[in-house]
C-alpha cells in the first residue's frame, strides 16, 4: 500500500474507509480527528482475530465483507455511556405533567407504552420502570421498549447486572435497596422491573412506524452522531410511532429544529419536551 500513513499506524485511504463503512453501518459521523478512537475501540478486535493492525482489519473487511467482523466493528464505534435517571429534569417532568395526565386519559385501559430508542445497557429504560412502579402504576399494564443498534449492550441490558460503580451513577439509594439485590460483585435488578422492559436490536434509520404507538419516547443523545438528513428522517420516523400529543424527549445538545410541524416544543419546569402535533 502506497498510501502515507496518518497517526498510530491508519492509512488515509483506511481512515476514509473506516469512516464511511460505520457511516453506512450504523449513520455515526466520525469527523476527521477521531483516530484515537478508531485505535482503541478497534484494537480488541484486531487483537481477537490474530490481526497485526487496524489496516489488515480494513483489508479484511474489503476482501470479505465479513457480515460478523463488520457488524463488530461497528458496533465498537457506537458510543454507550448512559447512567439511571440521566437528566433528572426528563423524569421530574413525566413524574409531575405526563403520568398524572396519562392516568386520568387511561383509566379505562390502564395501558402505557414507552419507548427508549437507543437503550444502551438499559439504564434509562429501567428507570422509567421504576418510576412508574414508584408512582403507582405497578398494577397497570405497562410495556417498555428498550432498543439500540448494538446487540452487544443489549445484552447486558437484558441481563439486568450492574456494577457497583454504575449503580453509583444516578441511582437513588432507596431505588438500589427496593430494586436490587447483590450478586457477587454486581447488583442484580428484580424480576418485576425487568419484566417490564423488552429489548429489540433496532437501526433507528429502519422505519420505525410498526412497533408504536407509544405514549412517550426517550431518544437522548444518539442524535449527536448523525448527519442532518438521518436526524431529519429519525425524527420523522418517531412522530408516526407517537400517540397524537406523545412526548418525544432529547439529550441535552439535540433538537427537533427542522420537524417543527410534527412537534411543538414546550418547557416543563427545567425540562424540554417535544409534543407530537
Ligand atoms: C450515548 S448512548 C445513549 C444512551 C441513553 N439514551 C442515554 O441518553 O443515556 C447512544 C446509543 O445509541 C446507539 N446507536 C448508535 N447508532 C444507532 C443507530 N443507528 N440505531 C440505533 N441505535 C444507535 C449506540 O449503540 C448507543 O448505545
Amino acid at each position: 500500500m502506497g498510501s502515507p500513513t496518518i497517526t498510530e499506524g491508519i492509512h488515509s485511504d483506511n481512515y476514509r474507509f473506516l469512516q464511511e463503512y460505520v457511516y453506512s453501518q450504523a449513520g455515526i459521523v466520525l469527523e476527521h480527528d477521531k483516530h484515537y478512537l478508531f485505535e482503541s475501540r478497534l484494537a480488541p478486535i484486531v487483537r481477537q482475530l490474530g490481526l497485526g493492525s487496524i489496516n489488515d482489519l480494513c483489508a479484511l473487511l474489503q476482501a470479505t465483507r465479513g457480515v460478523e467482523v463488520g457488524r463488530q466493528v461497528a458496533e465498537a464505534m457506537t458510543t454507550n455511556e448512559t447512567y439511571f435517571f440521566r437528566d433528572p429534569s426528563h423524569y421530574d417532568a413525566i413524574r409531575g405533567v405526563l403520568l398524572p395526565r396519562l392516568r386520568e386519559e387511561r383509566r379505562d385501559t390502564k395501558k402505557l407504552w414507552l419507548w427508549s430508542a437507543a437503550a444502551s445497557t438499559g439504564q434509562e429504560a429501567y428507570s422509567l420502570a421504576m418510576l412508574l412502579l414508584e408512582n403507582g402504576f405497578g398494577d397497570w399494564n405497562i410495556q417498555i421498549l428498550g432498543t439500540d443498534f448494538s446487540s452487544q449492550v443489549l445484552e447486558r441490558a437484558r441481563s439486568g447486572k450492574y456494577h457497583q460503580i454504575e449503580v453509583n451513577r444516578g441511582l437513588p439509594a432507596t431505588l438500589l435497596v427496593k430494586h436490587f439485590r447483590r450478586s457477587g460483585v454486581e447488583w442484580q435488578l428484580s424480576e418485576v422491573v425487568r419484566r417490564m422492559v423488552r429489548f429489540e436490536t433496532i437501526d433507528l434509520r429502519k422505519s420505525m412506524r410498526p412497533l408504536g404507538p407509544f405514549d412517550l419516547v426517550f431518544c437522548r443523545n444518539v442524535m449527536i452522531y448523525f448527519d442532518a438528513e438521518t436526524k431529519k428522517n429519525i425524527l420523522n420516523e418517531i412522530h408516526g410511532t407517537l400517540f397524537r400529543g406523545g412526548w418525544l424527549l432529547l439529550g441535552g445538545a439535540e433538537s427537533a429544529l427542522g420537524v417543527d410541524e410534527k412537534f411543538e416544543r414546550q418547557t416543563v419546569g427545567n425540562a424540554i419536551v417535544y409534543v407530537a402535533r
